[in-house]
C-alpha cells in the first residue's frame, strides 16, 4: 500500500475531505491531535478497528480510544453520563482527557475488546475536530506508532512506523502537548487516575474531589495481575537504545555519575546543561518545566537511537502534577531500570 501524505497547510479543506472519504470507506489515517498523532478509523465500523490493530502491532487486548467532536456525539457511545463526567468534561473538554465510562451497545467490541467500558476523549486540536464532523462518525484512534515505540509527535515519526501500513498520512505540524491524554475511569465508584497527562490528578481533584491512582502508573504491574487499563502492562515507549533512570535530585551528581561512564552511553539532559557533559546527549526541554520536558519527550526518546551509544542516562522525574506524566513514561522506556549514580 502506498501511504499518502495529505499537506494540511497547502489545501485545508480539500485534505480533510480526502481524509474523511477514507475513513468512510473504512481506511486508515494518522491524524494529529494536541497530544500525540493517533491512527483513526471509524470507531463505528469493526472490519476498520481491526486494521489498526494489524497496523500497530497492537495486542488483541489494549482497548482504543473513540474521539468524538462534539457533547451530542457521547450519546452514541456511552450507556449513561456519570455527573463527574460532565464536571470535568465541562472544564478540561475539549482537550487532552480521556474519560472512561460504560460503553453503549452502538460500540463494536473489537473497539473496547470485549471490554463493558469505553474511553472517550474530544481533543482540541482543529484538524482533528475538523476531520471528526466531515467523517460524521466518531473515530477509533491509538497513539500512531508501532505498537512498544514512543508515540509518534510529528508527521514524520508516523511515516517511520507506519509507512505501507496505512492509507495516508494527514500532516499537521509538530503536536503541542507532546505526551498522550490524560486517562481516568469514572466507571466505579471511586474515581481511578490510569495514565496521567497534562492535565494533573491535582487539578481534576480540584472539580470532582478524591482521586485514587492505579499502582500501574508509578509501578511496574506484577506479572499476571489482572490491569484495569490493559495497555499499563505492556512495554512502551521504547527506543533501541537501552534506557536507565538516575535516581538523583542532585544535578551535579548526575553529571558526573554520567562523564565518569564509558564511550557506550549517552544522556538526555535539559536545554540550560548543553557544554556539561561529554558524551552524547539529547535535550528535552527545561529544567523544572515539566510541560516542556513532556512536549520533547517522545522526539528525544526517539533521537538516542541516532546516538550511536549502547545506553542513555535520564534523571528519574517527581511525582506531583505534569511531572507524573513525565515519570510515568520514563519508567516505562526505561523498562523500570533505576539506579542511583
Ligand atoms: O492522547 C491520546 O490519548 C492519544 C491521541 C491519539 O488521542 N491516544 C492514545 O491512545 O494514547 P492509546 O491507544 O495509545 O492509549 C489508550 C490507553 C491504553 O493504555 C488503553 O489500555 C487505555 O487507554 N484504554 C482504552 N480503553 C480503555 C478502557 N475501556 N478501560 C481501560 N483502559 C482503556
Ligand atoms: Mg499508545
Amino acid at each position: 500500500m502506498k501511504t499518502k501524505h495529505l499537506s494540511y497547510s497547502s489545501s485545508g479543506k480539500a485534505v480533510i475531505r480526502k481524509a474523511a472519504e477514507i475513513l468512510r470507506n473504512g481506511g486508515l489515517v494518522g491524524i494529529p491531535t494536541e497530544t500525540v498523532y493517533g491512527l483513526a478509523a471509524n470507531a463505528f465500523n469493526p472490519r476498520a478497528v481491526e486494521k489498526i490493530f494489524k497496523a500497530k502491532g497492537r495486542p488483541q487486548d489494549n482497548p482504543l480510544i473513540v474521539h468524538i467532536a462534539d457533547y451530542d456525539d457521547i450519546m452514541d457511545i456511552a450507556e449513561y453520563i456519570p455527573f463527574s463526567f460532565m464536571q470535568l468534561a465541562k472544564t478540561f473538554w475539549p482537550g487532552p482527557l480521556t474519560m472512561i465510562v460504560k460503553k453503549s451497545e452502538k460500540i463494536p467490541d473489537v473497539v473496547t475488546c470485549g471490554m463493558d467500558t469505553v474511553a472517550v476523549r474530544m481533543p482540541s486540536h482543529p484538524i482533528a475536530r475538523k476531520v471528526i464532523r466531515e467523517a460524521g462518525v466518531p473515530l477509533a484512534a491509538p497513539s500512531a506508532n508501532l505498537s512498544g515505540s514512543p508515540s509518534p509527535t510529528c508527521a514524520q515519526h508516523v511515516y517511520d512506523d507506519m509507512d505501507g501500513r496505512i492509507e495516508a498520512i494527514l500532516d499537521g505540524g509538530v503536536c503541542e502537548v507532546g505526551v498522550e491524554s490524560t486517562v481516568i475511569s469514572l466507571a466505579e465508584e471511586t474515581p481511578i487516575l490510569l495514565r496521567p497527562g497534562i492535565i494533573s490528578k491535582e487539578q481534576m481533584e480540584q472539580v470532582i474531589g478524591y482521586i485514587d491512582v492505579h499502582n500501574a502508573v508509578v509501578s511496574k504491574p506484577e506479572e499476571g495481575a489482572k490491569v484495569a487499563s490493559p495497555g499499563m502492562k505492556y512495554i512502551h515507549y521504547s527506543p533501541k537504545t537501552e534506557i536507565i533512570l538516575v535516581d538523583t535530585n542532585d544535578d551535579s551528581a548526575f553529571v558526573n555519575f554520567v562523564n565518569s561512564q564509558d564511550s557506550s552511553v549517552g544522556a538526555m539532559i535539559y536545554k540550560s546543561e548543553s557544554g556539561l557533559f561529554n558524551v552524547p546527549s539529547v535535550v528535552y526541554g527545561e529544567k523544572n518545566d515539566y510541560d516542556s520536558q513532556a512536549h520533547f519527550l517522545f522526539e528525544a526518546l526517539r533521537e538516542t537511537d541516532k546516538l550511536g551509544v549502547k545506553t542513555v542516562y535520564v534523571r528519574l522525574p517527581e511525582q506531583q502534577g505534569a511531572a507524573l506524566a513525565v515519570y510515568n513514561r520514563l519508567i516505562r522506556a526505561a523498562g523500570y531500570k533505576i539506579v542511583k549514580p
